[in-house]
C-alpha cells in the first residue's frame, strides 16, 4: 500500500485575527501559533462540554486512566501516593497490598466515602463483616468500573463464627455482599471466639487456642475464596501462641490500633524481626480523640514546614514506620487528603515518634469491659 502523502495546508486568516492586521507579518511561525491556538479552543470548548455532562470526578478519572493497557487503572495512585513513601508492601504470598487504605467502620455514608476513595485513587478497602456495610462498599466498587483486579478488598471474620464449621459461611456472606468470588485479605477480627448464638459467651477453648479456626482459613485460601489471611488485635503472646502451630500459611498482617497515643513500638519492632507487617487502624485516634492528635504540637510544627495537613502528617509517619495505614473519613475531602502521604524528613520523623512514645500509652479501642469480658484482651499473660 502506498504510503500517505500528507499535504500542509495553511489555514487562511480570518479577518478578526490580530494576524490579519498586517499579511506582511504572516510567517510560518505565526501559522503555527494559529493552529495552537485553534487546538487550545477546540480543547477548552470539549472540556466545558465534558464537565457540564459528567462532572468534574468524571474528568479526573478519565486524565487519571493509563493510556498503556499494561499500566493499573489507577496511575494516578503513583503520583499522589509515595513521595519517597512505599506505595505497597509484599507479603508472604507475594502480593503487594497498598499501603494506604480507606477505613469503614463507624457513622456515615460509606457509600460515598468508598465512591470518593477510588475517584481520586485508593486501591484498597478495609472492611468487616461487623461494620454491617458491605453491600454499601460493593455498590460502591462496581459502580466505579475499576477491575477486581486493580483493588484490595478486606474483611474480617467475626467473633461468632470462629467454629472451623461457621468459617466458610461468615467468608461467603462477605462475598456475597461485597460481590466478589474472593478477598484479598481476610482477618480474624479478634482473638476471641463467641458461641454461635450467645450473648457474647467466649468460646474458651477455641479463643485460647485459634488453630482450627487458622486451619479453616488456610483452606479457604487453597479454595481460592481469599489469597491472604492474617489477624487482628493479637498481642505478641497470642500471635506466638498462633503461629507454635505447623501453619501451612502464616498471617500476612496483624491490624492493630496505632496511634500517637498508643504507638507500640514493641510490637512494631517485635513484627518487623518476625516479618509480620503490622496495619495501624485508628491511626488518627479515631474520631474521640482526632482532634487531640491533630492539634499535637509536634504535629502541628511538622505540618507548618512541610505545608502539607496535620492528618497528612500523621498518615505519613504510619507508612514510614513501616505499616498499611486505614485512615476512615466519610468527608470527600478529607479522604482526598489522606492519600496525600509524603516522606517526613529524618529528624521530623524521629521527633515525632519520640513525642509519640514519651507518654504512657493509651488505647482507644479495646471492648473487653463492654463485651463482660472477666479478662481484658490484650492482656500479655493470657491465654498463655
Ligand atoms: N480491626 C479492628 O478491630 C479495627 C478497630 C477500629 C478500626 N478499624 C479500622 O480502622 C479504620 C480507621 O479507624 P477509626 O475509624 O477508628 O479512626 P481514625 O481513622 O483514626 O479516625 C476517624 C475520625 O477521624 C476523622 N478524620 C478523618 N480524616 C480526617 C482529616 N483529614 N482531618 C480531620 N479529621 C479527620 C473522621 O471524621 P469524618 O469521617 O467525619 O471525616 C473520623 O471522625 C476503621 O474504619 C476500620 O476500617 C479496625
Amino acid at each position: 500500500m502506498a504510503p500517505i502523502q500528507w499535504q500542509y495546508k495553511p489555514f487562511a486568516p480570518s479577518e478578526d485575527d490580530e494576524e490579519n492586521i498586517d499579511i506582511g507579518s504572516y510567517t510560518p511561525k505565526s501559522r503555527t501559533t494559529r493552529f495552537k491556538k485553534l487546538v487550545f479552543v477546540f480543547i477548552a470548548v470539549c472540556t466545558t462540554l465534558y464537565l457540564s455532562v459528567r462532572g468534574t470526578q468524571a474528568l479526573v478519572r478519565f486524565l487519571s486512566k493509563p493510556c498503556h493497557s499494561t499500566h493499573h487503572w489507577h496511575s494516578k495512585v503513583n503520583h499522589t501516593l509515595g513521595g519517597g513513601l512505599p506505595t505497597h508492601f509484599t507479603l508472604p504470598s507475594g502480593d503487594k497490598i497498598p499501603s494506604v487504605a480507606l477505613g469503614t467502620a463507624g457513622r456515615g455514608e460509606v457509600g460515598l466515602a468508598v465512591k470518593t476513595a477510588l475517584e481520586v485513587g485508593y486501591t484498597h478497602v478495609d472492611g468487616a463483616w461487623a461494620y454491617r456495610n458491605e453491600d454499601e462498599v460493593g455498590k460502591a466498587w462496581k459502580a466505579s468500573g475499576i477491575p477486581r483486579d486493580q483493588i484490595w478488598l478486606t474483611s474480617k471474620l467475626w467473633n461468632f463464627f470462629h467454629a472451623p464449621e461457621d468459617v466458610e459461611a461468615a467468608l461467603d456472606e462477605s462475598l456475597s455482599n461485597l460481590g466478589t468470588e474472593y478477598l484479598d485479605l481476610y482477618l480474624i477480627h479478634w482473638p476471641i471466639a463467641f458461641k454461635k448464638g450467645t450473648d457474647n459467651v467466649v468460646d474458651l477453648e477455641l479463643t485460647a487456642n485459634p488453630y482450627p479456626t487458622w486451619k479453616k482459613l488456610e483452606e479457604m485460601v487453597d479454595k481460592g475464596k481469599v489469597r491472604n489471611i492474617g489477624i487482628s488485635n493479637f498481642n505478641i503472646a497470642r500471635v506466638k501462641n498462633l503461629t507454635a502451630n505447623p501453619l501451612k500459611y502464616k498471617p500476612a498482617v496483624n491490624q492493630v490500633e496505632l496511634n500517637f497515643f498508643n504507638p507500640q513500638p514493641e510490637l512494631l519492632n517485635w513484627a518487623k524481626e518476625n516479618d509480620l507487617l503490622l496495619e495501624a487502624y485508628s491511626p488518627l485516634g479515631s474520631t474521640r480523640q482526632v482532634q487531640e492528635s491533630l492539634n499535637q504540637p509536634i504535629v502541628q510544627e511538622i505540618a507548618k514546614t512541610l505545608a502539607i495537613t496535620p492528618a497528612q502528617v500523621i498518615i505519613s509517619w504510619h507508612v514510614q514506620r513501616g505499616t498499611v495505614v486505614l485512615p476512615k473519613s466519610v468527608t470527600p475531602s478529607r479522604v482526598e487528603e489522606n492519600l496525600q502521604v509524603t516522606a517526613l524528613p529524618q529528624d521530623l520523623f524521629e521527633k515525632l515518634e519520640a513525642a509519640a512514645v514519651s507518654h504512657p500509652p493509651a488505647r482507644v479501642v479495646n471492648p473487653s469491659k463492654g463485651w463482660g469480658l472477666d479478662f481484658d484482651i490484650f492482656d500479655d499473660e493470657w491465654p498463655l
